[in-house]
């Protein structure tokens, strides 16, 4: 089949300097969803009809085979497939989807496109609250035409069976319908609605379904709509991690904007949110306020809450947290057994494994033995003010508090490092290395007092 995708309204009522299309639904562009769905029906022409917000929206799309059609001025929906038309192939239907119509599922399209046969099909929701909508006009049974809520009157608003927006049609006719549409009402805009009753007139059967969920076919036309359209995917995929047997500890405050894939007795407490591609092992369990991104975790690592952890890779039985960052970039790898604790920031780093580093310290750019102690305080200076230099600290490292590595450094195996060392030069393996100034006492001396 075609499908037409369309995305040229500005939007207006998102009051948002971005196209209405490109603002992102569990933190995808509601066009890259609509894109998605439209892909799993493997579609011969995907065409998207664009305008407000121009390349930006082509952008957001980065896939070969769209065919971008620019529809500028912007006067309607038939206007907008009009544009499309010429891209159309007459040997199979055309299907019309909206970009702001983000949750429709493609199951739901495929039944559309088997009941409509070679008639018109039209996805239709039945409201509690029909208002800003078309209304769906029936004689009888037949469906003969759609009127919009601006041109409706008040017994065609009283009804509550609504248009979707999303049709299918054979190719050759809804471009013969096309041609016929008018202007004439109340936006002075070209309805694709129009094709309803126009079919009707020429008899072609005109078919509409509704889909399972009355919330597939939700529209965003405000910023509270998106709210609520990101609150129903956010449910629902929580309730499909529930299904698999996750411990979501509240399914209404946990976020992923990506993918969270997990093993088995995984438990996630409350307010985490999950960006790109996240994957935890068999029981591990993330505590409270923490946002991960792009990282693997492996089985039985405990992350504390508050924790902010970034393009890591995280190995088996590790502690992480509270108050823990991991910072992207190149990806760091913790292995097996390591603490990470509280404020303590690791970036573009290994640590091996068992290796520690519990409380207020910095590791950028570091090679982390295993079995090392890094004492609190310590912190990698990795940065000269222009460029960045890596550190070594192989196994068995002891590192006092309150020490500073000055990169590009070594530690050697096995090596010591007392308190508060300022380490400029690399510390042989299996000695004591510090830089501390002698202490001294002062016999006799007083502390000042105020002068009265
Ligand atoms: C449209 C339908 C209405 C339906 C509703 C469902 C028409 C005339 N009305 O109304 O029956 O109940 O959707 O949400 O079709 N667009 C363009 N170019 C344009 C105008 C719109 O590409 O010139 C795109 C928009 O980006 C959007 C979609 O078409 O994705 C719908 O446009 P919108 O202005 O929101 O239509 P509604 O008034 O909501
Ligand atoms: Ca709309």
């Amino acid at each position: 089949m075609n499908i037409v995708i369309l995305a040229a309204g500005p939007g207006k009522r998102m009051h948002s300097s971005t196209p209405k299309v490109l603002h992102r639904l569990a933190g995808r562009a509601m066009l890259a969803h609509v894109f998605d769905t439209a892909k799993q029906l493997s579609p011969k022409v995907i065409c998207v009809v664009y305008g407000h917000g121009g390349e930006l929206v082509r952008q957001a799309v980065e896939e070969n085979g769209v065919v971008w059609v620019m529809q500028e001025p912007q006067l309607g929906t038939g206007h907008a497939v009009m544009q499309a038309a010429p891209h159309l192939d007459e040997r199979w239907p055309t299907l019309v989807l909206y970009g702001d119509v983000p949750l429709i599922r493609a199951e739901t399209l495929r039944q559309l496109v088997e009941a409509a046969g070679k008639g018109l099909g039209l996805l239709t929701a039945t409201l509690e609250s029909p208002t800003g909508y078309g209304r769906i006009l029936r004689n009888g049974k037949k469906v003969v035409g759609i009127v919009e809520e601006k041109d409706a009157s008040a017994r065609q608003r009283a009804l509550r069976e609504i248009n979707t927006g999303i049709v299918v049609a054979p190719t050759n006719k809804l471009k013969s319908w096309l041609a016929k549409l008018q202007n004439n009402n109340a936006q002075k805009e070209y309805y694709l609605t129009d094709i309803v009753s126009l079919a009707a007139k020429e008899r072609v059967s005109v078919t509409a379904i509704q889909a399972d969920a009355s919330w597939e076919a939700l529209g965003v036309n405000s910023r509270a709509e998106l709210a609520e359209l990101e609150r129903i995917y956010q449910r629902r995929l929580a309730a499909s991690l529930l299904e698999q047997g996750v411990a979501l500890a509240d399914p209404s405050r946990c976020d992923v904007r990506g993918s969270l894939a997990c093993g088995r007795d995984v438990a996630v407490d409350v307010n985490c949110v999950f960006e790109g591609e996240v994957k935890l092992g068999d029981g591990v369990s993330v505590g409270a306020n923490c946002v991960l991104k792009d990282v693997k975790v492996g089985a039985g690592t405990r992350i504390e809450p508050f924790c902010h952890l970034e393009d890591a890779d995280i190995g088996a039985d590790c502690r992480i947290g509270p108050y823990a960052r991991i910072r992207p970039g190149t990806r760091t790898r913790l292995a097996e057994g390591v603490h990470i604790g509280n404020f303590v920031e690791v970036k573009a780093s290994s640590i091996g494994a068992g290796s520690k580093a519990n409380h207020l310290t910095y590791i950028g750019d570091s090679e982390v033995g295993r079995n090392v102690n890094v004492g609190a305080g310590t912190i990698v200076c990795n940065y000269d003010g222009a460029n960045k230099h890596r550190t070594v600290i192989e196994d068995d490292v002891f590192i006092g508090s309150d020490t500073q590595l000055v990169a590009p450094v070594r530690v050697g195996r096995g090596a010591t490092l007392g308190a508060g060392t300022t380490l400029t030069q690399d510390a042989p393996a299996g000695e004591l290395t510090l830089s501390r100034v002698k202490q001294v006492s002062v016999p006799g001396w007083e502390r000042p007092v105020k002068k009265k």
